[in-house]
């Protein structure tokens, strides 16, 4: 499940975290983004972060169809990257930038974590992303992405066109007032002391 807080927003507004489905589209409806759960369970145990790519793409062949008609996408794949990969802070590079794409940024995890920040009207908005997480960011929607301390994701990517997807830097430099901070699974809010401690 994803984690959605708004760090350039008022100090009330930075606190807080929104976990739900239902808080999170309704945050990120405005912004033009689209976001959605898709249930990773109909997949065999361990499918989805190492079984074979073809299996996952048929096993969600029905509303990953679906997503290709409602986007005019004509492509479908996975992205599987951990922290053996070849080139990995490299390609981590070309999008920890403030960017736009000409085409939409179409991606439902299967596997690990990261976090996306988007930069509509004034507000930056940050959202973690999970397995099972589905989300649609428009054509020319400002935004930057990185990899949670794991350095892994595996995601299935929907493309109109895969050259639109090269990244449109804005060079604003924004991206470098936002620490991507990664709540994760483990995350259990701040640290309280105790009087046992
Ligand atoms: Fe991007």
């Amino acid at each position: 499940m994803a984690v959605l807080t708004i760090p350039s927003g008022t100090p009330a507004q930075q606190e807080r975290m929104f976990q739900s489905e239902s808080e999170i589209c309704a945050t990120l409806e405005p912004l033009g983004i689209d976001y959605e759960r898709w249930d990773l369970s109909i997949l065999p145990t361990g499918a989805a972060d190492s079984g074979p790519a073809q299996s996952v793409l048929a096993a969600f062949a029905q509303p990953i169809a679906e997503m290709q008609r409602r986007g005019g996408y004509t492509t479908v794949d996975i992205i599987d990257v951990d922290p053996q990969t070849p080139g990995l802070d490299a390609m981590l590079a070309r999008f920890d930038k403030e960017h736009t794409h000409s085409e939409d940024e179409v991606r439902f995890i299967l596997a690990g974590r990261g976090i996306f920040f988007f930069r509509v009207n004034g507000l930056v908005v940050s959202l973690e992303v999970a397995p099972g997480d589905l989300i649609r960011v428009p054509a020319g929607t400002t935004h930057w992405f990185t990899l949670c301390g794991e350095r892994r994701i595996r995601a299935v990517r929907w493309f109109q066109d895969t050259s639109g997807w090269t990244p449109q830097y804005t060079n604003s430099g924004v991206d470098e007032q936002f620490q991507p901070l990664c709540f994760g699974p483990a995350y259990i809010g701040p640290r309280v002391p105790t009087p046992f401690a």
